[in-house]
This record gives C-alpha cells, sequence and structure tokens, in this order.
C-alpha cells in the first residue's frame, strides 16, 4: 500500500507577496511530492446515475455494488520547517466539477499567488491536493457511471483513514488530524461522505466553499457537453457521460474587473472531466447529517451558483441558521461570505481574503 513517488520537486515561493501577513512563517520554501496511493472502495450505488439525491434515499433494490481499487493521484506539499503540532495535521483538498487538484494551485508561473497550497505551506500547514476518481491523473473507470458521489466520497474518506495510519512518504508519519476542504463539487464529496458516516467519518473538521443546500432538481447554471464532443483531441474516446463546462463565466463574478481575463483564459484550457452522475446527484446537499466535527462553509458573495442576483447570501446569520438545519451535531458551525469573491474563490483578485479564512479555520479546529 506504499504510494509511488514520481517526482520529487522544490519551488520557492515568493516571499514579497507574504511580507504583509501577520502570521509568521515557518519557512519561506515548500517540498511538494506527487503520489498515487491506491483507494479500495466497496459502496452501494444506484443503478440510475441520475438519482438526485446519489443513493442516500434508495432502497436496496435500486442500489448496485461497487468493488474496485482506483489509483489516487495527488500533490503533497509541506513546509521545509514544520513545528511538532502541525506535523500532525494535513489538509485534504477536493476540488470542484470539471477542475483537478490544480485548482488549489495554477500550474503556472503567472498565477503562482494564485495557489492556496503555497499560501498555508508558508504558514507552516502540509496539505494534499487530490484528483478526484475519474478526473486528471486519477483512475478514471471505463464508465461514467461507476463516478458517483457514493464512489467519490467513499474513496475520499478511505484517503484520510489512509493518512491517519500509513506514512505515505518517508520521512513523513502518519497524521493524527485531517481536515477536509472541498471546493463546490469537491464540498459535495464532503458533505456526502458526512451523511454517510455521520460520527465514524475519519475528517476532524470540514470546511466546505463554494458550496450551499441545492434543492433536489434545481438546474445548476452551468453548460455542460460530453468531453468527447468538446475537446476529441484530449477525450474522443470517453464514454460520453464523461462531460465538461463549456463556459465557464458562471464560475467568477459578474464583475469582469474582479479577476484576470488572462486566467479566465487559463482556466479554460486546463479544464477536466466530470461525471454526469454528479453533476445531477447535488440534491444530496439537502439531506442531514449526524457529523459531530467541526464545520464552516465559506461561499464568495459574487457565486453566481448560489448567491450573486439571488439575495441569498446578504443575511448571512439567516444563511447560516438555514444551513445550520442539517448539522445538527456539529460542534460547530458557521457560514462565511467572502465579499467580492465569485463562484471559484481561489481564482480572483479576492482570494487572499479567503485565503486567510481557510488558514484561520484550519487553525481553530485543530488548535495549532
Ligand atoms: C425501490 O425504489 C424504486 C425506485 O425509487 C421503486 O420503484 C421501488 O418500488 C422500490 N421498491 C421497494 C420494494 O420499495
Ligand atoms: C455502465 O454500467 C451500468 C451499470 O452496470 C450499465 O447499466 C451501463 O450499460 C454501462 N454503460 C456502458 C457504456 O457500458
Ligand atoms: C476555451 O478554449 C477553447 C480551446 O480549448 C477555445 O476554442 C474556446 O474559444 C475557449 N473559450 C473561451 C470562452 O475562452
Ligand atoms: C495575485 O497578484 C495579483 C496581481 O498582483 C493580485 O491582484 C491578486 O490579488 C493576487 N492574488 C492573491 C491570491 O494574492
Amino acid at each position: 500500500m506504499l504510494p509511488f513517488l514520481l517526482r520529487t520537486k522544490v519551488f520557492a515561493l515568493s516571499l514579497f507577496l507574504y511580507l504583509s501577513s501577520t502570521s509568521v512563517a515557518f519557512g519561506e520554501s515548500c517540498g511538494c511530492s506527487s503520489l498515487v496511493i491506491p483507494v479500495h472502495v466497496d459502496v452501494l450505488i444506484p443503478k440510475d446515475p441520475a438519482d438526485p439525491f446519489g443513493g442516500l434515499k434508495s432502497n436496496a433494490s435500486s442500489l448496485r455494488r461497487l468493488d474496485e481499487t482506483y489509483s489516487v493521484f495527488g500533490v503533497f506539499c509541506q513546509p521545509n520547517i514544520v513545528s511538532p503540532k502541525s506535523a500532525d495535521i494535513i489538509q485534504l483538498l477536493v476540488h470542484g466539477f470539471s477542475y483537478t487538484n490544480q485548482y488549489w494551485s495554477p500550474a503556472t508561473e503567472e498565477f503562482r499567488n494564485y495557489s492556496y497550497t503555497g499560501f498555508t505551506c508558508n504558514r507552516g500547514l502540509s496539505s494534499l491536493a487530490i484528483d478526484l476518481v475519474g478526473v486528471g491523473l486519477s483512475t478514471r473507470p471505463v464508465n461514467a457511471s461507476d463516478v458517483q458521489y457514493a464512489t467519490t466520497a467513499a474513496a475520499v474518506s478511505q484517503l484520510a483513514r489512509h493518512l491517519k495510519t500509513t506514512s505515505i512518504l518517508p520521512g513523513v508519519h502518519p497524521f493524527k488530524k485531517v481536515i477536509g476542504i472541498g471546493h463546490s463539487a469537491g464540498s459535495i464529496v464532503l458533505n456526502f461522505g458526512a451523511i454517510v458516516e455521520g460520527a465514524q467519518s475519519p475528517f476532524d473538521g470540514l470546511i466546505l466553499t463554494g458550496e450551499l443546500i441545492v434543492e433536489p432538481g434545481t438546474p445548476i447554471p452551468v453548460p455542460l457537453t460530453a468531453a468527447r464532443d468538446d475537446t476529441p483531441l484530449r477525450w474522443g474516446n470517453l464514454d460520453p457521460d464523461y462531460v465538461t463546462t463549456s463556459s465557464r463565466s458562471t464560475f467568477y463574478s459578474p464583475d469582469p474587473t474582479s479577476f484576470s481575463s488572462r486566467m479566465f483564459i487559463f482556466d479554460n484550457f486546463t479544464k477536466d472531466v466530470g461525471s454526469l452522475a454528479t453533476a445531477l446527484q447535488v440534491g444530496a446537499t439537502s439531506l442531514m447529517t449526524h457529523y459531530t466535527g467541526p464545520v464552516a462553509k465559506v461561499v464568495g458573495s459574487k457565486d453566481q451558483l448560489f448567491c450573486a442576483g439571488t439575495g441569498r447570501c446578504v443575511d448571512v446569520a439567516a444563511l447560516t441558521a438555514a444551513e445550520r438545519v442539517l448539522w445538527p451535531e456539529a460542534q460547530s458551525f458557521d457560514v462565511m461570505v467572502a465579499q467580492g469573491s465569485g463562484h471559484d474563490l481561489n481564482l480572483d483578485f479576492f482570494a487572499e481574503g479567503p485565503f486567510n479564512t481557510l488558514v484561520h479555520l484550519v487553525e481553530q479546529f485543530t488548535g495549532v
């Protein structure tokens, strides 16, 4: 079960960006390694991938068993100098629909300062940013209907358990605390896992960004096309139920001055695929969870999927009350609205605000 070390590289983060910060950085550079971790999934998933609740309300006869081992690709980043306390903590970063691990660290020099991975590493915290099953460099099942929230949530939970029991790299001890941080559909993956596992969840805290309750059947305002039609050269052989976004404008604020137009182009060129099932099963977020750890949701006030134009995120106390109903046993529950941010909180000019919020939450949840 040892991960395979593919390559190791060290990147130095430009120190000047962090001089204004009040947090003390443990070091100005980080070591990052790409890993592949085998994860065993044995779950019941809906026979109908369009089931709006992802199988959470299904009876046995409408479910089928999926028993597979997948390779999960991830980029692990660790400060060169870790304090003994933060050495026990890892953030498991889960990207959203049609993104990859690169959402947490855009792989281009120009957008290096949009790296949450780098930001958090400079504040002494380790992270593992994964590609979900079906995406990027992780296993892509031939049949897209195998990739449902029940599948990816189980894979992510198994991975969290792996991080707590097994050394992922020579010299890196198993972690005592795993904080799950999701974005958009990645937050739904973590939310789904919390519904399934409740108090048995391996996560010591959940931070769900770009995700609020979605009533089943609500159309998500993101245009989807079969990936094989969108980019035949790259995805021509895929099951047509692997889909991608034909326009990504709703992932950004309606205010075009709030993000770099070059980021928009970069984002379009680096998009990946997702399964149609995970686009349809978002109603699972309307179900209750008995998760007992601390939880926070962070959403942008200009998020076109949830907030902008809806009035839903104006009264934060009311929004928090509405969301908290589904997390009755959470140790703590907060909703934060990042002013000015779009759905992709990490990729616009306001990103540093949410970055600080996330680091603060991780510190609060782990007592660092
Ligand atoms: C199980 O669920 C399916 C789909 O919702 C439904 O058609 C069927 O009647 C249910 N079967 C039983 C035994 O409840
Ligand atoms: C995918 O798997 C499901 C369930 O086993 C099956 O009904 C469907 O026909 C498969 N699709 C393809 C393209 O093989
Ligand atoms: C996105 O990139 C594709 C090429 O991959 C290009 O054809 C398309 O015009 C781009 N769309 C936008 C909105 O930039
Ligand atoms: C990255 O740099 C740009 C240009 O200097 C700035 O506007 C943006 O806020 C920065 N992003 C972050 C996350 O610090």
